[in-house]
C-alpha cells in the first residue's frame, strides 16, 4: 500500500521518513561485527555465489587499464574483496557506507587480506554522494538499495558519479513466486532466520527487520522502472534461486 510522501516503511511498520535512517542505522550498528558469519548461516552460503554473479558483470579489467569501482552502501567489503582480487593492478574500489561500524570491520579485514592499497573505506551516505560527477566506470550495491531511505535520491546520484559509458549494477533480494518454495521461504524467513539472528548477534529485531524489509521492496519490474527513471539505459534484470534475489543492471549512455 502507498504511503504519504513523508512516511515510508521500516519493515512492516510506517514511519516518519526522517527517522528511517536512524533506525537501519541502529540496525547494522548492533549486528556489524557479526556480519559476516550472519550471512552465510542465513544464505547457507548462496550470498558468495550469488556476490560471484555481480563480479561476473563487474567484469573487471585483467590488465592494467585503471579501472574505478564504487561500492555503495558496501558495508564490511564483501564485493570489493572480490573486485580487487579479480582485477588487475590498477583497480581501484571505493567502499562507501554510512554506518562507520560496519567500515570499521571492512578496513580491518582488507588490512588482514593485505588489500588495503586496492581497497578504501569511506563513510557517506548513498542519498548524496561525496563524490564528483562522473568519476566512476561501475557502480554497485549488494543488499543495500532496500535500507536506503529515498531510492529515487540513491539511483540518482549513483547515475551522477558514473562516467559515460558506465555501469550501475545492484544486487538485491527479490520475489519467490515458484510454487513450494514461496511456502519454504516464507518459513524459513520468518520463522528461522530471526531466531538464529538472536543466537549469534543478540538481535532478533534486526533480523525481525530484514526479512520484513525485503517483502516491502518493490518487486523487480517495478524496481528496474525506477533504475530507468533516474536515466540510465539498457536496464535489464536477472532473478536467481527461484527469485530469492535479483541482479539489476543498467548503463549510463
Ligand atoms: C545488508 S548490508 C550490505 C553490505 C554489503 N553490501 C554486503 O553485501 O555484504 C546494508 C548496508 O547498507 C548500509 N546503508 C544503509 N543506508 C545507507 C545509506 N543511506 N548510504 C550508504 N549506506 C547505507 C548499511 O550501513 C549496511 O552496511
Amino acid at each position: 500500500m502507498a504511503t504519504p510522501r513523508d512516511e515510508t516503511h521500516f519493515g512492516y511498520s510506517t514511519i516518519p521518513l526522517a527517522d528511517k535512517q536512524g533506525r537501519v542505522d541502529d540496525v547494522f550498528h548492533s549486528v556489524a561485527r557479526r556480519y559476516d558469519l550472519m550471512n552465510d548461516l542465513m544464505s547457507g552460503g548462496l550470498h558468495r555465489a550469488w556476490k560471484d554473479a555481480l563480479l561476473t558483470a563487474v567484469n573487471p579489467p585483467k590488465g592494467d587499464r585503471a579501472f574505478a569501482l564504487l561500492d555503495l552502501a558496501g558495508g564490511t567489503g564483501d564485493v570489493a574483496f572480490r573486485v580487487a582480487q579479480a582485477g588487475g593492478p590498477n583497480t581501484r574500489v571505493t567502499v562507501c557506507d554510512i554506518n562507520a561500524e560496519m567500515l570499521a570491520v571492512g578496513a580491518e579485514r582488507a588490512a588482514q587480506r593485505g588489500l588495503d592499497h586496492a581497497v578504501t573505506f569511506e563513510q557517506g551516505n548513498a542519498e548524496e554522494l561525496p563524490y564528483p560527477d562522473r568519476s566512476f566506470d561501475c557502480v554497485t550495491i549488494a543488499f543495500g538499495i532496500r535500507n536506503v531511505p529515498r531510492i529515487d535520491r540513491a539511483l540518482a546520484e549513483a547515475y551522477r558519479v558514473l562516467k559515460i559509458g558506465g555501469r550501475f549494477l545492484c544486487l538485491e533480494f527479490s520475489s519467490v513466486d515458484l510454487p513450494g518454495l514461496d511456502a519454504l521461504y516464507e518459513f524459513y524467513s520468518f520463522k528461522v532466520i530471526p531466531r538464529v539472528g538472536q543466537a549469534v548477534t543478540g538481535d532478533r529485531e534486526a533480523y525481525q527487520y530484514l526479512v520484513e524489509s525485503i517483502r516491502k521492496f518493490p518487486r523487480p519490474q517495478a524496481f528496474a522502472g525506477m533504475i530507468g527513471e533516474a536515466g540510465f539505459r539498457r536496464v535489464s534484470f536477472r532473478q536467481m534461486t527461484g527469485g530469492v534475489v535479483a541482479l539489476h543492471s543498467g548503463w549510463k549512455l
